[in-house]
């Protein structure tokens, strides 16, 4: 059967439509609808984008495979990337994805037996304050050790992921408050500000520098 949204998520998209002069435009936040919705971007999701606005599916399919926060095969329940960029692995990140590795069964790339984990390596997440960090689906969890990694995914295996977020709230921080494009699970993005749409209403040659390289003579 082919994809569709939920009459909710289906409001959201036509909401998301009026915010641009043009429907490409909503392609990333449509998307992550889908994702959200589905759990990955499955080729009935990648036709249904492409229908809703007018792309072909060699466009959709491009940005699903540009951009990491898209997924392009199933993944498990719960999604975790570890950060192995230089702060976090000067904080001990190389023995946090070795942990990992070890307290769920499989390599980075690859998904538990079970089907609760899937983990994933990171580049560099901006927390690198906070260092070793990894998220767990929309959360950061910061300042990790072993032992404290293995009662946050414990309570994400046992108590669901918005409940592990209370319970370690003190090192739980929303990922899309760090990231961008980001959607919180309840709410579409924020609209682009004024600025951004005239712009992008803007030929190309009055929305920014021409021919930086300075080819002609
Ligand atoms: S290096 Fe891990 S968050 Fe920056």
């Amino acid at each position: 059967m082919a994809f569709s949204l939920s009459p909710e998520r289906e409001e959201q998209v036509e909401e998301i439509l009026t915010r641009y002069p043009e429907r490409r435009a909503a392609l990333l936040p449509v998307l992550w609808l889908c994702q959200r919705q589905k759990g990955w971007i499955s080729p009935d999701v990648v036709d249904y984008v492409s229908g809703r606005l007018g792309l072909s599916t060699a466009v959709v399919k491009g940005v699903v495979t540009f951009y990491t926060m898209f997924f392009d095969e199933p993944v498990g329940e719960n999604v975790v990337w570890v950060c192995r960029t230089l702060s976090c692995d000067l904080r001990g990140g190389k023995v946090i994805q070795e942990h990992l590795e070890k307290k769920l069964g499989c390599t980075a790339g690859h998904t538990s037996s079970d089907g609760r984990f899937t983990l994933l390596k990171a580049e560099c997440l901006a927390a690198c304050g906070q260092a070793p960090m990894v998220q767990i689906n929309d959360y950061y969890y910061e300042n990790l050790d072993t032992e404290l990694l293995d009662r946050i995914l414990d309570a994400h295996a046992t108590k669901g992921a918005e409940a592990a977020a209370a319970e370690f709230s003190t090192f739980a921080t929303f990922a899309s408050s760090r990231q961008s494009p980001g959607v919180s699970k309840s709410s579409a993005p924020p609209p682009p500000s004024k600025e951004a749409v005239r712009l992008a209403s803007q030929p190309p040659s009055a929305a920014g520098p021409t021919n930086a390289g300075g080819d002609e003579s």
